[in-house]
């Protein structure tokens, strides 16, 4: 097999086990240069420049209305900018010919909402991918589907209704449905809206465990400070004026600008773990 198909089929070729194969993924690159989206006269994105490095676990936090579901939208190719440019895996994705070329990695989100299908059980949402691409047999999608679920701690659930969840692990759900296709980008919408705290601090062991098992990139946006904090390499600071500030948890935590210690002050009260 060439290398470039290779890579495509990343944990789905026939010559390696689909179920437990991640050996082909990798994290990728992302670069977003002087990014700028209006609606209207409502100038939501100014400017934003971010490098995130492959296999990084990235956050992108800030107040509501700031722009941040938008970023990802780009990111994910669901809205286009006015100007500004983003490139995965060094590839340039608005260019004209993108289309034209196959792409060398698979990126997937996990809505805010979760956007499961509550009339089918947590298996069938997880395959739901699977099935649509028929990428391999009936007997690996459901291995698939049971190690996707053991990766986000819910093994042999298979069988439950989307209805008989809570909502931590419906969230779960959503991500192994994100999983099933292998991405090498991950990205997450407010993941811990509507999570109490006990609930949110499992889930920000669930993508960190993910972060060790697999190679994947993570990009979180959230306007939970004390998560992102928790579980990022980096975490960038977005506001009306555009990026703040970018740095590591602890860099973020010492940081002197005013709008980053008001952001800590007025959504936390104070970093948790700190008089
Ligand atoms: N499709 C759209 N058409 C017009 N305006 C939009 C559209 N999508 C977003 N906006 C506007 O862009 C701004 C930023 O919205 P966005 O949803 O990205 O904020 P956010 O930072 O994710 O907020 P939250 O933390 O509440 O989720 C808001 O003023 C919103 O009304
Ligand atoms: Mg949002």
């Amino acid at each position: 097999m060439s290398g470039f198909f290779k890579k495509l089929m990343h944990g789905f070729s026939q010559d390696s086990d689909p179920v437990t194969n991640y050996e082909g993924s990798k994290g990728v690159g992302l670069r977003i240069e002087n990014l700028n989206k209006s609606f209207e006269d409502n100038h939501v994105l100014r400017d934003i420049s971010l490098d995130i490095q492959a296999g990084e676990t990235f956050s992108i936090i800030g107040p509501s209305g700031t722009g941040k579901s938008v970023l990802l939208k780009h990111i994910v190719k669901l809205i286009t900018p006015d100007s500004g440019k983003i490139y995965i895996d060094g590839q340039d994705i608005f260019a004209e010919d993108v289309d034209k070329k196959p792409k060398g990695y698979r990126y997937s989100m996990v809505f805010q909402t979760s956007a499961l299908f509550n009339s089918l059980s947590v298996g069938e949402n997880v395959g739901l991918w699977l099935r649509e691409k028929r990428v391999c047999p009936e007997n690996r999608i459901r291995r698939i589907i049971r190690e996707k679920l053991r990766l986000v701690g819910l093994e042999g659930k298979e069988e439950l209704m989307i209805s008989e969840l809570s909502g931590g692990m419906k969230k779960r759900v959503a991500i192994a449905r994100s999983l099933a296709m292998n991405p090498d980008l991950i990205l997450y919408d407010e993941p811990t809206a509507e999570l109490d705290p006990v609930t949110s601090d499992e889930l920000a062991r669930v993508i960190m465990d993910l972060k060790k098992e697999l190679q994947l990139t993570t990009i979180i946006v959230s306007h939970d400070l004390n998560f992102a904090l928790y579980l990022s390499d980096r975490v960038a600071m977005i506001d009306p004026e555009g990026i703040v500030e970018v740095g590591t948890p602890d860099q973020i935590k010492a940081s002197e600008n005013p709008v980053v210690r008001k952001f800590i002050y007025t959504t936390t009260k104070g970093i948790k773990g700190e008089d």
